[in-house]
């Protein structure tokens, strides 16, 4: 039997959840994700970029357990314990990916696969010559726009004010999605707080939390 088959046996079966349940490989060159394959269930699917410890992504499933919810984490460290954090909880409905997001949008997401997508203080790299090192540039918002189904929502929120503008800039080049609201009680998160790690520890700082969500056109 392959891993992902005897994961999603143990658990039918109601075994308890392990590390190895919640970790998820990326895909081969040339592959694309198959989310089918990787939660052995169907449903909305959502991808969260950069989810450190995983605080969002556990309240999120907990509070949700019809989604399957993807985290994307370069840092091994907090990949682990984000990954472990959601065994513990027996958060079933979570997968946890090392690899870089940027690579893995543009090569390995298929199109039209997301019902949302969120990506919560991403890494601000200030210094200018650092600039290209930001996640947000022409073909990552492109390939990201693509990857979302019509209506599904991208929700992005920063504590960086000219990263801020940045995202904003570059998002405004992109055909095939437009503004909306970034509070939507449809969409689950009350008062417009995503409740990352960050944002509980920036708001507490009384500093400045900048949002912006996008719906997809077509
Ligand atoms: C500032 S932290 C924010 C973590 C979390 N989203 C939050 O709000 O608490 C940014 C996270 O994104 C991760 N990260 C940065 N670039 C990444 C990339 N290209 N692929 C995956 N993760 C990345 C970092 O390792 C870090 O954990």
């Amino acid at each position: 039997m392959c891993p992902v088959d005897e994961r999603n046996r143990r658990r039918h079966d109601g075994e308890m959840t392990t590390i190895s349940d919640i970790i998820c490989d990326p895909p081969e060159a040339g592959k694309l994700f198959d989310p089918a394959v990787a939660f052995g269930s169907a449903g909305p699917f959502e991808l969260e970029i950069g989810c450190g410890k995983g605080g969002f992504l556990l309240r999120r499933a907990q509070s949700h357990p019809e989604l399957r919810l993807l985290g994307i984490e370069w840092a091994n460290k907090y990949f682990k314990y984000a990954a472990d954090r959601m065994a513990r909880r027996g958060a079933t409905n979570v997968r946890i990916m090392r690899t870089d997001a940027r690579h893995f949008v543009i090569h390995s997401l298929p199109p039209n696969c997301l019902s949302a997508l969120h990506v919560y203080h991403p890494d601000p790299w200030p210094k200018k010559r650092h600039h290209r090192r930001r996640l947000f540039q022409k073909d990552f918002v492109e390939s990201a726009v693509q990857a979302l189904m019509p209506s599904a929502r991208w929700a992005i929120q920063t504590d960086h004010a000219e990263y801020f503008e940045w995202i904003r800039e570059v998002t405004s080049q992109t055909t095939g999605i437009e503004q909306t609201e970034y509070d939507d009680p449809e969409f689950g998160i009350a008062k417009a707080s995503a409740r990352t790690n960050f944002e509980i520890k920036y708001r507490k700082e009384g500093r400045t939390i900048y949002c912006l969500a996008f719906r997809r056109t077509q």
